[in-house]
């Protein structure tokens, strides 16, 4: 099976294995428990806090981790709001975002809170001055992603950062899909609260971290709770978090290096799709573009077709939105770029990793050929 689903999950990589199995044997102890066992556990978990902020050039005492980047949206979210809603009740956040701030924030719309979602343009940047118009005197914060999951779009968040900073506003970015992507430097980026997550990097699911500035005062969501600083309850799932942070530090030293070959395979992938097809449509900006991530359409051709017969080709792919039995849900960030319904629903996103090499964007492209000379006869 070719894999081109990088954005979706990665394998964990050999290095992280054997930390988590390391951790899991040696460090087992509850870094809460005060005897030695613990001790040492408590003193790995404060190494890979302190190893994850010299990554994001950002103070330890700000990062927490959690179970994954929807927690960490959810959390840091909701830790930010509640302790600074005296101040507001109005929130900013663009039609974009991951499911898990989508839902966050319509839940808080039942909570008499009032959420402006912020329109993106057809490549899916954010226009800077719409952004301005929208904030307001009661406006506390806003949540704006850093790159987008299915087309991989950038956004200007040094710039959003700034402008919102300049009006008294807190700003949090989910960074899941950028952190150890793209430079991701939290000295140059005027952030409040970022998410990620470990399944992206190579390192095990079910783990991830904010950041939160500790300057930056916010009401942990449960009170009274002691693990991670009172961030988070439960048991901190230290060889995950060692695990984490071990494939982080090395894909980040890898980043320069990947970034190059990606963009190098992507523009390959590119060429060959205008080959197989005229009239392939490749959705995001050509210039602020996570490199790792190629979305396309193929009009007239359900992405879940592509999709479907890609997998029976050995091809695994995308359509970036949910699938349920027979039936597609076009996907909300595409039409948010003024897709149609239908056109949404021809989206299919390829993904790159470490291991995708230019034979295997060769046989991608191969399979594409098949399967559109295939639909196009049977039509
Ligand atoms: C932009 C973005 N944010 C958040 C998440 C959720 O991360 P997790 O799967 O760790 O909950 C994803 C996952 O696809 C994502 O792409």
């Amino acid at each position: 099976m070719i894999y081109m689903d990088y954005a979706a999950t990665t394998p964990m990589r050999q290095e992280a294995l054997q930390m988590y199995v390391e951790a899991s044997t040696t460090f087992y102890g509850n870094a809460s428990s005060l005897h030695d066992v613990g001790s040492q556990a408590a003193q790995l978990l404060e190494s890979c806090r302190l190893n994850l902020g010299k990554l994001l050039q950002a103070d330890k005492d700000g990062i927490y981790f959690t179970s994954g980047g929807s927690e960490s949206n959810v959390l840091a979210l909701q830790s930010l709001i509640e302790a600074n809603d005296h101040n507001g009740k109005h929130l900013i956040t663009t039609t974009i975002e991951h499911s898990s701030i989508q839902h966050f924030f319509a839940r808080l719309e039942t909570l008499g809170y009032e959420v402006t979602y912020l329109p993106v343009d057809s490549k899916g940047l954010l226009d800077l001055e719409v952004l301005g118009r929208a904030i307001r005197e009661d406006t506390i914060l806003a949540s704006i992603q850093h790159g987008n999951g299915e087309i991989g779009t950038l956004q200007a968040i040094q710039e959003i950062g700034s402008l919102l900073h300049s009006k008294g506003v807190l700003f949090h970015s989910d960074c899941v899909q950028t952190f150890c992507k793209v430079p991701l430097v939290l000295t140059d980026v005027p952030v409040d609260s970022i998410s990620l997550s470990s399944h992206k990097v190579y390192g095990p699911k079910g783990v991830g971290a904010v950041y939160i500035n500790p300057s930056v005062p916010f009401k942990p969501f449960l009170p009274n709770t002691t693990h991670e600083k009172g961030f988070r309850p439960g048991t901190v799932n230290v060889p995950g978090i060692a695990s984490f942070v071990t494939a982080a530090e090395l894909l980040h030293e890898e980043m320069p290096a990947n970034q190059e070959r990606y963009k190098q395979l992507r523009q390959m992938f590119i060429d060959l799709l205008s080959d197989i097809s005229s009239d392939a449509i490749i959705e995001g900006d050509s210039v602020e573009q996570l490199p790792n991530i190629l979305g396309v359409r193929f009009p007239g051709i359900q992405g879940q077709y592509v999709l479907l017969e890609c997998n029976r080709n050995g091809l695994a792919v995308s359509t970036g939105s949910a699938c349920s039995t027979g039936q597609q849900i076009p996907s909300k960030t595409i039409q948010a770029l003024g897709r149609t319904s239908e056109q949404a629903q021809e989206f299919v996103r390829f993904s790159f990793g470490k291991e995708t090499t230019e034979v295997q964007v060769t046989e991608a492209a191969e399979i594409l050929n098949t399967l559109l000379a295939k639909f196009f006869i049977t039509q």
